[in-house]
């Protein structure tokens, strides 16, 4: 019998401080500073051999953004006003690009970024912002994720946690449930 022991490569996911932004096919423009700013964050996947197979960048934000120049106010509200308040820097967290460098990476990344969303505590929802092209829309769509607006010089898309908010609420309900359990023992 043929034994496929394994079929997925094993990827991580890790925060990268340094990339060269000229890669970017999506938006070359906007340089590590803005990448990195107010609470900014790029993301690579790297494979077994700890190449970087896709990129992502993010920002966090309390609402969607249509424009980068709303990306970037609505990042740099949130994160002062998470500083002046000692909160949450944005529950939101915007996709605004990713790219593969091989292959099959875009899709791959994608899938990492939404397991990270869902199990992180202060993240509630994954938008992308993203451009008007037909690339990206089949991309996104294809992953699973929902057009959420189509602007008119970008597009949202979004890729659905509610059920884990769910998941996490009747988690924290079955604890309540056993501390009661234990109370009353
Ligand atoms: C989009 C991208 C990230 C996909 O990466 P990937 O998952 O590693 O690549 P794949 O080539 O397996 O493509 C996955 C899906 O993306 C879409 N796609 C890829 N290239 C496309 C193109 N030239 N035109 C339309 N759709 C395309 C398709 O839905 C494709 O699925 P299919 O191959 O089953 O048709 C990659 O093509 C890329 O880096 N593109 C340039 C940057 C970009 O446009 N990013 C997306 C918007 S932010």
């Amino acid at each position: 019998m043929k034994m496929n022991k394994k079929t997925k490569p094993n990827y991580r996911l890790e925060q990268l401080d340094d990339i060269d932004v000229s890669e970017d096919p999506v938006r070359p423009e906007l340089d590590l500073k803005f990448r990195t700013s107010y609470g900014r964050k790029i993301y690579g996947l790297k494979d077994e051999e700890g190449e970087v197979v896709a990129i992502i960048c993010f920002a966090f934000t309390h609402d969607v953004p249509t424009t980068v120049q709303e990306l970037e106010d609505f990042s740099k509200d949130a994160k002062l006003q998470a500083v002046h308040r000692a909160g949450v820097q944005g529950d939101i967290a915007i996709a605004y690009t990713v790219w593969a460098r091989k292959r099959g990476g875009g899709r791959a990344i994608v899938n990492e970024v939404y397991k990270m969303v869902k199990q992180s505590s202060n993240l509630n929802r994954l938008v992308t912002l993203s451009p008007l092209t037909n690339m990206a829309r089949n991309f996104h769509l294809k992953n699973g994720a929902k057009e959420l607006q189509v602007n008119e010089t970008s597009q949202n898309f979004e890729y659905d946690i509610e059920l884990e908010q769910w998941e996490k609420i009747k988690e924290r309900m079955k604890k309540v449930k056993d501390k009661l359990w234990f109370a009353k023992g």
